[in-house]
C-alpha cells in the first residue's frame, strides 16, 4: 500500500530505487493529499509558517553553453543579450535591501566577461555594503579554485542544479562537451569548500523517465544539499524542444512533497516556473511543502531578455510589485514572508 510507503519515507527519510518508482508511478489525487498533509506538518515543525525570500538578480544572459532546453543558449541568435554593470547590480541590492531582502542571488549564463576577479570584486563589494546579507551565486560550472576564490570574497551559497543524475539522459539534454559527472563533481567541490549548496532538476524534461526521477531522489539524498530547486520544464520557442510538452503542476507538487519528507529541513523554493504553468502554482507549492520564494530584483528593462522558457511571469513588473505580490500570495494560504537571511536548518 502506497500510504505505507509515504509513512516509511516520513519515518525513515529513505526509500530504495524500486520504492521511489512505485511511489511516483502509483500516485493518485488521494495519495497526493495524504503526502501534502504530511509534508506540511514536517515543514511547519521546522520552519513554522515562515517563507523565506531571495532577491534574484539576473545579471547577464550571455552564455557559452548550449543546453538544448534553454532560451539563452549560445546558439539562439534571436536572444537579445545584455550584461548589467557592477553599479547596476549594486543598485539592485540597494533596492532589495530596502524592500527587506537579506539574500541576493546573482544568477547568469556562463559569461566569460565576468571573470573570477570581476565576480569576486562584485561579491566583496556587496559583502562590504550589506554585511548582514547572504550572497548566493548561480553562474554554472567552474574549477575548484575559482569557487574557492569567490567563497573567500564573501559568497555564502551556490545554486547549481544537477539537471538529471543519469548520464544518458543528461546527454540528451546537453551537447557532448557537458557531462552529468562533471556537474556533480562541481557540487561536491562547492560543498567541501563550505558553501551552502542548492541543486535540483526540471520536472517533465524531455526524455525523462520515472527511473530518472528515482535516481534524482537518490542523488539528492546522497548529496544532502541545503536547498533543492525543482520546477516544471517549459518549452522555449527558439530551442529544439519548442514543441515538447511542459512538465505538469501535478507531478511537480508531488515531488515537492516527497522531497520535503526525504530531507525534512531542506530549503524548498516554489519556483517562478511553477508560477508560470499555473496562476496559483507557487501558493500550491507552499502547501505541498515548499518554504522559499525568489522574486525578481532585476531591472525591469532587462527582464524580458532573461527568458529561459516561454511566458515567464513577472517580466513587466517592478521589484517592489513582485515582492508585494508574493507577500500577498503567501498570506492568502496562511504563510508569511519574513525579513531574514533564511539559512538552511539542513546542516
Ligand atoms: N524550462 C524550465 N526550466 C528551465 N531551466 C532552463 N531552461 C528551462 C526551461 N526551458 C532551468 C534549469 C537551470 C535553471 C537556471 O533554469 O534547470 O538550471
Ligand atoms: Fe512578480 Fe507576482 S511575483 S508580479
Amino acid at each position: 500500500d502506497l500510504k505505507e510507503l509515504i509513512n516509511k519515507l516520513r519515518d525513515t527519510q529513505t526509500l530504495s530505487k524500486n520504492e521511489w518508482i512505485r511511489l511516483i508511478d502509483g500516485r493518485t489525487p488521494e495519495l497526493a493529499d495524504y503526502l501534502f498533509e504530511n509534508a506540511r506538518e514536517v515543514q511547519i515543525t521546522h520552519y513554522g509558517h515562515d517563507v523565506y525570500v531571495r532577491g534574484l538578480i539576473e545579471f547577464t544572459n550571455y552564455c557559452r553553453n548550449d543546453c538544448y532546453y534553454c532560451g539563452i543558449r549560445k546558439s539562439n541568435l534571436n536572444a537579445h543579450r545584455y550584461r548589467l554593470t557592477k553599479e547596476e547590480i549594486l543598485n539592485c541590492c540597494k533596492t532589495g535591501y530596502e524592500l527587506g531582502f537579506r539574500t541576493f542571488v546573482l544568477q547568469g549564463g556562463e559569461d566569460g566577461w565576468f571573470t573570477v576577479p570581476r565576480l569576486a570584486d562584485i561579491v566583496s563589494d556587496i559583502h562590504k555594503n550589506w554585511p548582514d546579507c547572504a550572497i548566493t551565486l548561480s553562474v554554472g560550472e567552474m574549477e575548484h579554485d575559482a569557487y574557492q576564490t569567490l567563497f573567500d570574497a564573501g559568497a555564502d551559497r551556490y545554486l547549481l542544479r544537477h539537471e538529471t543524475y543519469n548520464d544518458a539522459h543528461y546527454r540528451k539534454l546537453h551537447p557532448a562537451s557537458l557531462s552529468a559527472r562533471h556537474r556533480q563533481n562541481c557540487l561536491w567541490d562547492l560543498k567541501s569548500i563550505g558553501y551552502q549548496i542548492g541543486t535540483g532538476f526540471m520536472v517533465g524534461a524531455p526524455f525523462q523517465t520515472t527511473e530518472n526521477l528515482a535516481d534524482d531522489m537518490l542523488f539528492l539524498k546522497e548529496l544532502n544539499p541545503h536547498m533543492v530547486g525543482i520546477g516544471p520544464f517549459i518549452p522555449h520557442h527558439d530551442t529544439q524542444f519548442a514543441s515538447e510538452p511542459a512538465g505538469t503542476l501535478e507531478l511537480t507538487l508531488y515531488l515537492l512533497g516527497l522531497i520535503r519528507l526525504m530531507l525534512p529541513k531542506v530549503l524548498l523554493p516554489a519556483t517562478t516556473a511553477l508560477g508560470t504553468i499555473s496562476p496559483t502554482g507557487r501558493e500550491q507549492g507552499i502547501l505541498a511543502g515548499a518554504n522559499v520564494v525568489m522574486p525578481n530584483l532585476s531591472p525591469t528593462e532587462v527582464r524580458k531578455d532573461y527568458l529561459l522558457y516561454d511566458n515567464k511571469i513577472c517580466t513587466g513588473d517592478e521589484s517592489a510589485q513582485c515582492k508585494n505580490c508574493l507577500a500577498q500570495r503567501m498570506e492568502s494560504v496562511g504563510y508569511h514572508v519574513v525579513v531574514d537571511r533564511g539559512d538552511s536548518l539542513n546542516v
